[in-house]
């Protein structure tokens, strides 16, 4: 199912291709707009009037606030030493710790870039394309590379 039944939905959510997203689990505020090929997973909050760009992956931990544009194919990561298998079984869910990550309200986020867990992101703040972000990243702040580090501040 594109949109699980558990989805809470704020008023005018609109996804571009419905069909081809693949969303559960989680809420999402007023007027925000979702491409296609984006995956957002179970206890994800996104505020109101966000933008989320295509083949995005939004993990559980993830909370946006209001206004925050994600880029095309921005990646989240919520556990720092994923396992497949541990003592000859497969992983399940009390294997691993979650890293939750805050984007603040107004923060853009670059095409392609990875946001490690366990992260804030503040308000306004900017990631360049293709940024590994590994630290929280101040108010206001603009960061690009890998690992990301502050290029300036928004004007
Ligand atoms: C990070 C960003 C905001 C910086 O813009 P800017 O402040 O105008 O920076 P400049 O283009 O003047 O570049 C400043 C320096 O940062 C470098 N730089 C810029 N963007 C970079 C990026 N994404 N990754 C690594 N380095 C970057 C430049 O090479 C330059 O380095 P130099 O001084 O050694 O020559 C911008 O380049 C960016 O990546 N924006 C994201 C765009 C995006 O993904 N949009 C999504 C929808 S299409």
């Amino acid at each position: 199912m594109p949109i699980a039944a558990d989805v809470e939905l704020g008023p005018r959510v609109r996804f571009h291709q419905p069909d081809l997203v693949n969303v559960y689990g989680c809420s999402i505020g007023a007027d925000t707009t979702i491409g296609p090929f984006v995956e957002i997973q179970r206890g994800v909050r996104i505020g109101e009037r966000c933008k989320i760009s295509s083949h995005s992956f939004i993990c559980e931990g993830v909370t946006l606030e209001d206004e925050v544009f994600v880029g095309h194919g921005v990646i989240f990561v919520n556990d720092k030493e994923p396992r497949a298998a541990v003592d000859g079984r497969l992983a399940n869910s009390g294997d691993w710790r979650l890293l939750p990550t805050l984007v603040r309200r107004q923060a853009r986020l670059g095409s392609g870039a990875v946001v490690m867990g366990g992260i804030t992101i503040g308000i306004g703040a900017m990631v360049g394309a293709g940024a590994v972000v590994t630290r929280d990243v101040e108010n206001g702040g603009v960061v690009a590379g890998a690992p990301a580090r502050l290029l300036r501040m928004t004007s």
